[in-house]
């Protein structure tokens, strides 16, 4: 017999039939579950503190909202974090989970460390990046033993292990604060549209009432304010996604390159996260030189691919942040957006450290003296013309 391995646990049936595996094939003793609060909805929680309570040893739930959100949401903002067009949502959660996890583990005196993932997603490699920066063994029983979704059904029911999926609703859920991913069943063919059952936080975008204007403050190029009143990340992202979800704000389907390179077919909802990325891009675009936008893009599109992937330890990934906070510090303002049948669209926007000036622009004012672009236009296309001569000759 095996001491106390420690299992990543969001009371799923990968990582429910987990708990039994892990004694009889695994030859654990112990199996202690953490459940780590990234705001996943509150009966989540509760309905896997109970499954919990009845099929392993000692449950730990963590509430990490307020630390996801500052730690891991506000950088990701800063970075308009998205991949494949796609903002990020299970990847930015991944580490913090785990990270959870391998504290527990320490203290605890475990062994080993366990998690639900199977061997073709993404989340295999965002958890162990992360568990295999300890000594303790790193166990995949999903991944190492090939399982299928009816042998698990099968092995829930014989070990008293309540099911919720159903042939019906197969869907697998991944949720956080941040978003909500929705794959599995016949959403894995790519040409099946979608049922409006899958949706959880979101109306269907022709469902919407009139329009609404929202404000998003921010302050360091995180958001801290909505409609005039400061808030908290937490309230507000959840005031956000209840307020773009009665919009149908949000939806997302659509085809993905996994880090192994298998294309999957995904559905995501994240009304809070589109609205307030689309805020940040706008106001990036009236206070950073053109200059910082077009560096920063590139650094904004690694960064991404550094949290898919679940890398965040890597030294580039620290330089990137810093990089980031540096052309953050200016990133203060508001930006209004109207929220629409699915859509979120700036309409307005201001800062202190804007650096747009409108009587420069202006058509009426005469601060600029236009003759002066005489001799830059001048010269404006210089070498293709210099290109041009050489080749009619
Ligand atoms: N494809 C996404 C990712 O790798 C989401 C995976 C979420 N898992 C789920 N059970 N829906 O980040």
């Amino acid at each position: 017999m095996e001491g106390k391995v420690v299992l990543a646990y969001s009371g799923g049936l990968d990582t429910s039939v987990c708990i039994p595996i892990l004694k009889e094939n695994y030859d654990f003793e112990n199996v202690i579950t953490v459940i780590v609060d990234v705001g996943q909805p509150v009966e989540d929680v509760k309905k896997a503190e109970e499954k919990a309570e009845l099929i392993c040893d000692k449950n730990y739930t963590i509430d990490a909202k307020a630390e996801f959100v500052e730690d891991y949401i506000f950088p990701l903002i800063k970075a308009n974090g998205s991949y494949e067009g796609y903002v990020l949502g299970t990847a930015i959660a991944r580490p913090l989970i785990a990270k959870k996890v391998l504290e527990v583990a320490k203290a605890e005196g475990a062994e080993a460390l366990a998690h639900g993932c199977t061997g073709k997603g993404n989340d295999q490699l965002r958890f162990e990046a992360v568990f295999r920066s300890s000594d303790l063994k790193v166990l995949a029983p999903m991944r190492e033993m090939n399982l299928t979704r009816e042998w698990e059904i099968e092995y829930a029911r014989e070990h008293g292990i309540p099911v919720s999926v159903t042939k019906e609703k197969p869907w697998s859920i991944d949720e956080n604060i941040w978003s909500r991913s929705i794959e599995g069943g016949r959403l894995e063919d790519p040409a099946f549209i979608p049922p409006e059952e899958i949706f959880e936080w979101t109306c269907s975008p022709e469902d919407g009432p009139d329009a609404e204007i929202i404000e998003i403050g921010f302050r360091a190029g995180v958001p801290v304010s909505l409609m005039g009143t400061p808030m908290d990340g937490v309230s507000l992202i959840t005031e956000l996604n209840r307020i773009g979800g009665i919009h149908g704000v949000g939806r997302t389907d659509m085809i993905e390159d996994r880090v192994l390179g298998l294309k999957a077919r995904e559905n995501y909802e994240h009304p809070a996260a589109t609205i307030l990325l689309t805020a940040h891009r706008d106001l990036e675009r009236l206070v950073l030189t053109r200059a910082e936008l077009s560096f920063k893009s590139m650094v904004d599109e690694k960064w991404s691919e550094m949290a898919y992937m679940g890398l965040l330890d890597e030294p580039l990934f620290h330089d990137l942040n810093a990089f980031i906070d540096a052309t953050q510090e200016r990133m203060e303002g508001s930006v209004k957006l109207k929220l629409y049948k699915g859509s979120a669209v700036v309409v307005a926007r201001s800062s202190p450290f804007a650096l747009y000036s409108e009587d420069l622009v202006s058509f009426d004012e005469s601060s600029i003296d236009q003759q002066d672009a005489e001799g830059v236009a001048k010269y404006h296309g210089f070498q293709g013309r210099l290109y041009k001569r050489v080749i009619d000759k």
